[in-house]
This record gives C-alpha cells, structure tokens and sequence, in this order.
C-alpha cells in the first residue's frame, strides 16, 4: 500500500475546500488519479472568482455579483476582472476610452463576412473571425511581454462585440453599423445590432442597464468548460485571439451556452398557458426526458443569485416594453408561477435560474435565439482574457497535459496484410 492522500501536502486558498496536491502523486505511487470530467480536480489556483453553490455565492475578485449588478458597469466589471481592482473614475475613462478605440475592426475584416453563407449560424462566424485576429493584430500576440498581453485583452473585449453585430447584421444582409464612442458598452452593442444608418438610433437606459447586467453576470464562472479550453490551450503559448476562439468553441455546445436558448425553445413548444399542467406532468415523469429548461444548476443548489438579479431586471424590461400581455412573456409568467408553487420543483429546490431570465430578456430586447450563446460570448470574453492572463503570468505555468487509463489492446505483433484472414 502507497502512501495515503493525507500524506501529500494540502494546499490551501483563501474561501473553499482545500485541495491534496497531488503532483507527485505517480512518483511517489505509480499510479494516476482517475477524474473524467475533472469534477474533483482543481486545475489550477485563481484570484479571479470564488463560487459557493451551496450558498448561493458568486464573488469576482471579492466582490459579490450581487454588488457588482447594482453598482457597477460591465466595463468597470471587466476592469476588475483584468487587473484585480475595482477601477477610480480616472482608470475607468482611461479603460472606457482605450475600449471605444478599439472597437472598430480592421477594414479588410469586413471581407471575411462575406466568405459566409448568409444562413451561417453566428457562432461560426464569430469564432472563425476571432481566431483570424491575430492576422490583423501581431503587434499583440509576442505574450512574453506585458503589455502586449495586455493590449491583446483589451482589443478582444472591445473587437468581439463589433464582430458578434456584424455577425447578425450579415445574416440578415444589412449594413453594417460601426462602433461609436459616445455610446456605453451595452448601447453601442444595441446600435450595432438595431441601428439603421439612415436615422438616429436612441436606446431606452432600462433596456440598455438590462443588457449591462446580462453581461456583468456572464462575465466570469471560474474554471467552467470554455474557460478550462481558453486556458488549457493558453499553456501551449497560443496567441490571445486563438485561445479566445478555442472559448468560443467550447462555449457553442448546446450543454454549455444554450440554456437560455433551450428556454425559448420550451416555451414555444408548450404554446399555450392552457398546455403547462401537461407540460410540467411530462417533466415529473423521468421516463419523458423533459427538463423544465431554464430551471435547476448544476453547481447552485439552493438558488442561483444572478437569477434572482434578473428576476427583477426582468419585471423592468417587460413593464418598459408594455409586454404584460404579450402571450409568450405571459405564459412564461404562468410557467414560472406554477413551477414555483409545485412540490416536485420546491422539495427538489428548483428554482429559475440565470438563463430563464437572460433568455426572455433577450427576446422581449429583440434579440434573435440565434445570438443567446453570441451574446453569452461577447460578455464571457472579459472573464476568458483575464483567465488566460492570470495563467501566463502564474509563476511555473506548464503545459496542460492530462494523462489517461489506458483500456485499448495489449502490445501485439503485426501481421503484414497480405498474411491478414
Ligand atoms: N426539470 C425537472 N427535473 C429536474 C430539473 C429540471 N430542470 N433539474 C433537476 N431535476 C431533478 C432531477 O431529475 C433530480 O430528480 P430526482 O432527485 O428525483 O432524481 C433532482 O431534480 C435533483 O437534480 P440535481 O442532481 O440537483 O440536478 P443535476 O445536477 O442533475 O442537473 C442541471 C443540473 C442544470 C443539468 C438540471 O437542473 C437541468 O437540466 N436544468 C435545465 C437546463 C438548464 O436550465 N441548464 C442551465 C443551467 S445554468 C448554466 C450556467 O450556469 O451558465
């Protein structure tokens, strides 16, 4: 018998579980540690973001998100993201400015659009156009040098939701509307995505808080999948623009950023108010398969608190855009409502969660379900880039390099084919 997992060092953070380093574990024993999914493991140690599921708690960098949605912008969340403080008014103009500058993309992007059907779902475009960044910005990419890190940070924020615009406006053969800099970060995305180049464009302040806060709350989520892949291929000294691209790979399965999509997709397929009894019998019974979409975590148990954020923000936006009676915003209502009140959701504490609301805010917006994960993407760039940065500068960085439990056949000999049965 080797040694026992309490005889290698624990190491220790600041809020949650300890971890058993176990990076000598195979020297020291001859064997791996077996963890598919990596649901046990720790991959790294981070300052960045701190999750208690069980208690509901979401901090960046210290700061519950609850916090950062009232009182903070997106921009002055992805600033605290980055660099690990909350930004002075000064440092804030600074970074908003740099970020408006930034906004616009090299010209002959604009050429890459039209290589694609228009049909092209937008996540394929925006990844495809992403990782062709570092074409046009080498001047970022030498990532042994700070700043160039840091410009390469700056420019993905500010570039992506130009892209991710471009993307829809492509789709639906319009024009393209350039950034413009006396916007805010949310208008400016709405202007690029709804403004028509011949008036003005103005944006209600609820609807653009609405979509300020759906990006402060999918800005960072420790180390989740496209995170690990931004980071796992950040270690083999990738440029910027192709680990941000390998994110947004990541992030276009249906199991990661398609909840909110999946949300619309129930809702249309239930119809009617008059369908949900039948509808949440169908999700009681294991044996249909259905899930009450937008309903439920993984990792928050007793409730997830960016839901409970956009509970009201969502109250705000319906009331705003007179949707009370709008059939699908009511039956949504409805739907809620009795799952809320139905034992089978409340003893298994199934509460809304993030994409519930995320999901009709950005429908009752206008946005198309086509764009939920794009948008999840513009918003998730800020949280990848200072993920990624944190690991190049980690002192030691090492290539990812997981090892396996081979399973295939033994060593055997060849038998050359003319030989072979
Ligand atoms: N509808 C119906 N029953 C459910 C649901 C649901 N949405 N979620 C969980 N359950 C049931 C589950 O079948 C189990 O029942 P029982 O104890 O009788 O076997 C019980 O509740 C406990 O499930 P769990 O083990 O706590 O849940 P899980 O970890 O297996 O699933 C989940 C988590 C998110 C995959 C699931 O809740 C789900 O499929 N939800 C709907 C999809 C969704 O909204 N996903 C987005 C999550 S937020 C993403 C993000 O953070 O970005």
């Amino acid at each position: 018998m080797g040694p026992q997992a309490s005889e290698f060092p624990v190491i220790s953070g600041t809020l949650g579980p300890d971890g058993v380093d176990f990076r000598k574990l195979t020297a020291a024993t001859g064997v791996f540690s077996f963890d598919p999914g990596y649901g046990e493991t720790a991959s790294c140690t981070s300052a960045i973001t701190f999750i208690d599921g069980d208690q509901g708690v979401l901090l960046h960098r210290g700061y519950p998100i609850e916090q950062l949605a009232e009182h903070a912008s997106y921009v002055e969340t992805a600033y605290l993201l980055l660099y690990g403080e909350l930004p002075n008014k000064q440092q804030l103009a600074e970074f908003d400015a740099h970020l408006s500058e930034q906004a616009l993309l090299h010209e002959q992007i604009r050429n890459f659009f039209n290589g694609f059907r228009r049909d092209t779902h937008p996540m394929a475009i925006l990844c495809g156009t992403v990782a062709a960044l570092s074409g046009f910005y080498a001047d970022g990419i030498d990532i042994s040098h700070p700043a160039s890190r840091d410009l390469s940070a700056r420019r993905l924020i500010a570039k992506i939701p130009t892209i991710a615009a471009w993307a829809y406006r492509y789709t639906q053969g319009e024009t393209f509307i350039y950034p413009k800099s006396n916007f805010g970060f949310a208008e400016n995305f709405l202007s690029m995505m709804f403004a028509r180049p011949d008036r003005k464009y103005v944006v209600k302040p609820v609807l653009a808080r609405a979509l300020d806060r759906i990006f402060i709350l999918h800005a960072d989520h420790e180390q989740n999948a496209s995170t690990s892949t931004v980071r796992l291929v950040g270690s083999t000294g990738a440029n910027p623009f192709a680990c941000i691209a390998a994110g947004i790979a990541a992030l276009w399965g249906p199991a990661h950023g398609g909840a909110n999509e999946a949300v619309l997709t129930m809702l249309t397929a239930i119809g009617e108010k008059k369908n949900i009894p039948q509808f949440i019998e169908q999700v009681k019974d294991k044996d249909s398969g259905i899930r009450l979409m937008g309903f439920g975590h993984r990792v928050y148990k007793s409730f997830d608190p960016r839901a409970q954020i956009l509970a009201q923000t969502y109250r705000e936006v319906i009331e705003e855009l007179n949707l009370d009676h709008d059939p699908l915003f009511d039956l949504a209502t409805e739907l809620e409502r009795i799952a809320r009140s139905d034992d089978y959701f409340v003893s298994r504490q199934l509460y809304p969660n993030v994409d519930f609301y995320s999901g009709l805010i950005l429908k009752a917006l206008g946005i198309p379900v086509s764009m939920f994960t794009v948008l999840f993407a513009v918003a998730r760039t800020s949280g990848w880039v200072s993920q990624w940065k944190e690991m190049i500068e980690a002192p030691g960085q090492r290539i990812g390099r997981p090892r396996q439990i081979y399973t295939g056949a033994r060593k055997r000999d060849l038998q050359p084919l003319s030989e072979r049965p």
